[in-house]
């Protein structure tokens, strides 16, 4: 799978910032804006390695056709970059993490940390505060966090390197045993939610998008509009645990075509039954989940990029992992667990002499955060704090 340069052609519209990625061409390459330089249009070429994205619909191997679509749906297409100033995003467990990370690096002099999902920075900052001499590799598919975090990070731009990638790409730009740490924080951004361009959030008018990365050909739209009845009830119920799947998907297709979030979430809401609508706060919650998880494949790149992670870190780096809905957590536990067995294949013999582990678990199970956490931020509520650490392979 291979990674491709933004072409000038790209119709990326980002906000020029200092130390920002942007889509404007410099003789066929990406450029950024030095630091002090906004508004002054200087731009400085930045490796072509620096500023990538996936190839359309390559994730699930498909071609996504969007003639479909009602031409309204076509003219809402997002305004994808907010504001600088609303690029907040609160980093879940902070404290927790970067301990755990800090723990990798020890012994190093000077450590090098991959941030697979940088989103706004948050977690990256307090790495870079805690050890003083370390780089980061940061990573996002979304290109407008990349521009958010270059900027909120910009005072540490001598020690961090940003790519336009997704996670599951991160060999394209770490080696093996390079690392002395890797962090997933799974999910969304508060940003991504908020902004109602993105058309991740029920409550908000958008257009219905939902995907993270914009040169996606595959959205929110297309699957609503367009997909077959039991498509989108498989999509509801395997990614949305909704039970109601069935009658959901069936009012969708009935109020076809669907134009934004807000008569979406009207379309859910009415078509649960009375008592299950007076019980759930948010009906189109789940629904909502499950189409954003389709849109970005989000859950098929996660154990390729796990095992990718663990190739690249060092002896003692450590691979820490914040999930925040089941049907993440189960991979990163799955697959956190794999690693860290011996796996005969039969149980009624023992291991093979040469059979290894490589990775050992922090701890056992998941860390939560504490209630005061969940009192400031009630979006860290679902969070699920995974840890291992890589070894010499053991017997
Ligand atoms: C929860 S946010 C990270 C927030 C960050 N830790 C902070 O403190 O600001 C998740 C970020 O990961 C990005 N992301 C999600 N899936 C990704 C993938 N497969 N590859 C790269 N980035 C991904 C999203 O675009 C989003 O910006």
């Amino acid at each position: 799978m291979t990674a491709v340069l933004i072409q000038p052609s790209t119709p990326v519209m980002l906000p020029i910032q200092p130390g920002s990625v942007t889509a404007l061409p410099l003789h066929g390459r990406a450029a950024v804006l030095s630091s002090g330089e906004q508004g002054s249009k200087m731009l400085r070429p930045v490796p072509s390695s620096t500023i990538r994205h996936p190839s359309d619909g390559e994730l699930a191997g498909r071609q996504h056709d969007r003639d479909g679509l009602a031409e309204e749906q076509l003219a809402a297409a997002p305004d994808s970059t907010p504001p600088m100033d609303e690029f907040r995003h609160v980093p879940v467990m902070r404290d927790e993490v970067v301990d755990l990370l800090a723990a990798g690096a020890s012994d190093r002099e000077r450590p090098l940390f991959l941030d697979a999902t940088l989103g706004a920075g948050g977690h990256t900052a307090a790495l870079f505060e805690r050890c003083p001499n370390a780089q980061v590799v940061g990573l996002d598919r979304d290109a407008a966090a990349l521009v958010a975090a270059e900027e909120r990070l910009a005072r540490y731009s001598d020690r961090l390197t940003t790519h336009h990638l997704r996670f599951d790409q991160l060999t394209d730009v770490v080696d093996p045993g390079s690392l002395s740490g890797v962090l997933f924080d799974l999910g969304v951004s508060s940003p991504q939610i908020d902004h109602p361009g993105r058309g991740f959030s029920f409550r908000q008018t958008g257009p219905l998008d939902m995907r993270m990365n914009v040169d996606d050909a595959l959205s929110a739209a297309e699957i609503v509009n367009n997909w077959d009845e039991a498509d989108l009830a498989s999509v509801i119920w395997r990614h949305g645990d909704e039970k109601q799947a069935r009658r959901i998907a069936s009012a969708i297709v009935k109020s076809r075509p669907v134009l934004d979030t807000t008569s979406l979430s009207a379309i859910v809401a009415d078509a649960l039954p009375a008592a299950v609508r007076r019980k759930t706060r948010q009906p189109a919650a789940k629904t909502f989940q499950a189409l954003r998880i389709e849109v970005n494949s989000e859950l098929d790149v996660i154990e390729p990029a796990l095992l990718a992670a663990i190739d690249s870190l060092d002896l003692g780096g450590r691979l820490v992992v914040l999930a925040y809905h089941s049907g993440e957590d189960r991979i990163v536990k799955r697959v956190m667990k794999e690693e860290s067995r011996v796996i005969t294949g039969r149980r009624d013999l023992p291991p093979p002499p040469d059979a290894k582990v490589r990775m050992r678990l922090v701890f056992n199970g998941a860390h939560k955060p504490l209630a005061n956490e969940l009192e400031a931020n009630s979006r860290a509520g679902s969070a699920r704090l995974r840890a291992a650490e890589r070894i010499e392979g053991l017997n």
